[in-house]
């Protein structure tokens, strides 16, 4: 079954877990100390927000979306918990009109889904000055998940095919997986 873009199949999952946060992705708090200092972020396919809550933690302005409700009742119930701000938004990323009302963000990060050309041009446009396409995930199909497809893989050519600059690049292993890490800017960011 192709699960990444299977709406039913993100509700029952996000509805299925226990009543906790997981935590934060590594690489991600560690790049944070980098970040344009306390910036207006775009958490994309944030899920249940344990990135978008993280970096809202840390003083940054976050906006998070995802298609799935489950998830986004599950971060407004963190982020009351722990008293923070997160604005959400309920969207299909395929829709490239979804994208009309969110303004420009000094960052956009995008953890474990990939998106897809059209969207990843979209964001061109919600970017601002020096703002900065943060990206996230498998390089290579893990061994142990077969749900995790080639289609599901972090590419940096997806990006550079269509005018992003890459910033930096960072492939890491953890145990057995290989992940990449891309930022990317884009000169078209504020014209
Ligand atoms: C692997 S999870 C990653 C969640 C989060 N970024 C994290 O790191 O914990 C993938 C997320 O993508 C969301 N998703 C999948 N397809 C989507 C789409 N077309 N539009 C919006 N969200 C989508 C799912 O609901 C799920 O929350």
């Amino acid at each position: 079954m192709e699960y990444m873009g299977n709406r039913n199949f993100w509700e029952q999952k996000f509805l299925s877990r226990p009543d906790s946060q997981l935590p934060p992705e590594t690489i991600l708090i560690e790049d944070a100390a980098f970040f344009k200092e306390k910036g207006s972020v775009l958490d994309l396919a944030c899920g249940d927000g344990r990135n978008a809550l993280f970096l809202a933690g840390n003083g940054f302005e976050v906006t998070a979306v995802d298609f799935s409700e489950a998830a986004l009742r599950r971060l407004k119930r963190f982020a009351e918990k722990e008293r923070l701000t997160v604005y959400t938004q309920q969207m299909d990323l395929c829709c490239e009109e979804n994208f009309d009302s969110l303004g420009k963000f000094d960052m956009i990060v995008c953890n474990h889904y990939r998106l897809l050309y059209k969207t990843a041009m979209q964001l061109k446009k919600h970017l601002t000055k020096n703002g900065v396409l943060w990206i996230n995930g498998f390089a290579e199909c893990p061994q142990d998940n077969p749900a995790i497809r080639q289609s599901d893989l972090i590419v940096k050519e997806d990006y550079l095919q269509i005018g992003y600059q890459l910033e930096d690049e960072k492939e890491y292993q953890v145990g057995e997986h290989k992940f990449i890490r891309l930022t990317l800017k884009t000169e078209g960011a504020d014209c």
